[in-house]
């Protein structure tokens, strides 16, 4: 079974579904914030969500990259989410005086970035962590309170198969999704009485520019021992690009229905996860199938530490 960065398989348990939510479920048209929307899933959520007749703010670090999805109809905002919470909060001010409110904000925005934990220096691990966790953490923060008054929302993360499993070469990027995860999680409980509704997708590999040239980083070899599985990881990465299985206009529209409880989604709720690709499910159920066995193969001594009785 392939992995993320194509050496090994991967494992948890079949998402949870919540019940849909009387604030997502009547809606018509929504108007949603979506992060990263320079190139692939960001660019593709612009199409679809102006297809169905929503209406989108569209933001990028950079927006000259953004000029087209302008022409087409998407509001244009300038927004790097590893920026302080003050300017994400002004940025978010902003955004919210367009069309009067936010109905779901997508976190999108992310990068990979490739290289050994021993050889990748704590800058690039901070950098790693910096935009795809504590900047979509920092993100949702300044719009928490707009969906807290509103006592509806839907929040709608992007995570990755790769959180599912550590990969060789891998493990900044990795553990940035597998972090998202967990927090989501805990943001779920925190928020699942508040009226807002969220939900982590975990995608497989899909034709975007992660890998690409342009948007990878990758640290470079100072070990000769790491040599042949860096190259191997590292290249194999880079020359994947463009040959990804998953196309990411099919993914952004399993999501908009979802969020707008349509078309194969209708009446089946927003779960608390999305595997989204063949590779993602699968990755995801090897995952489940190994930690059961390890459990099963482990609970007789996993469960022997306790005090015994009467002592
Ligand atoms: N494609 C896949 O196979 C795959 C699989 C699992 C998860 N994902 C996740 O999907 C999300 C979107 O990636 P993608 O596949 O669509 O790749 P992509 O085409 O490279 O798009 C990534 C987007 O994130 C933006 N970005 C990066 N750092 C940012 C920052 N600090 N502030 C604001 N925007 C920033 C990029 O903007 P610039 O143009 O300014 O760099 C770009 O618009 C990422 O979170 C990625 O981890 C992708």
């Amino acid at each position: 079974m392939i992995s993320a960065f194509g050496f090994r398989d991967c494992l948890r348990k079949k998402p949870e579904v919540y019940n849909p939510n009387s604030s997502t479920s009547n809606m018509t048209q929504l108007v949603w914030l979506v992060t990263g929307c320079s190139s692939g899933f960001g660019e593709a959520f612009v199409h679809s969500i102006l297809a169905r007749g929503d209406k989108i703010i569209a933001t990028a670090r950079n927006v000259s990259k953004l000029d087209s999805l302008g022409a087409n109809g998407a509001q244009i905002l300038q927004l790097d989410i590893t920026a302080s919470q003050e300017q994400l909060d002004s940025c978010m001010k902003d955004a919210l005086a367009i069309y009067g409110h936010i109905d779901v904000l997508v976190n999108n925005a992310g990068y990979t970035e490739l290289g050994t934990l021993e050889e990748m220096m704590h800058d690039r691990w901070l950098a790693q962590l910096g935009t795809n966790l504590f900047g979509t953490i920092n993100v949702t923060r300044s719009l928490m309170p707009h969906f807290r008054e509103k006592k509806s929302g839907v929040v709608v993360f992007i995570g990755s198969m790769a959180g599912w499993k550590g990969d060789a070469v891998a493990g900044a990027y990795c553990s940035s999704k597998a972090a998202l995860e967990i927090v989501v999680e805990s943001f779920q409980a925190e928020t699942e009485s508040l009226g807002i509704k969220s939900l982590i997708v975990e995608p497989g590999m899909f034709r975007t520019a992660l890998l690409s040239a342009n948007n990878i980083k990758s640290v470079d070899n100072k070990f000769q021992e790491y040599k042949t599985l860096s190259d191997a990881v590292i290249g194999g990465a880079k020359g994947y690009s463009g040959q990804q299985q998953g196309d990411p206009y099919k993914a952004v529209e399993v999501i908009i229905d979802i969020v707008k409880q349509e078309g194969k989604a209708a009446g089946k709720g927003i779960p608390a996860k999305l595997p989204l690709g063949a590779d993602a499910v699968a990755v995801m159920r090897k995952k489940c199938t190994d930690v059961l066995k390890l459990l099963d193969d482990w609970e007789e001594i996993s469960s022997s530490t306790g005090f015994s009785l009467g002592t």
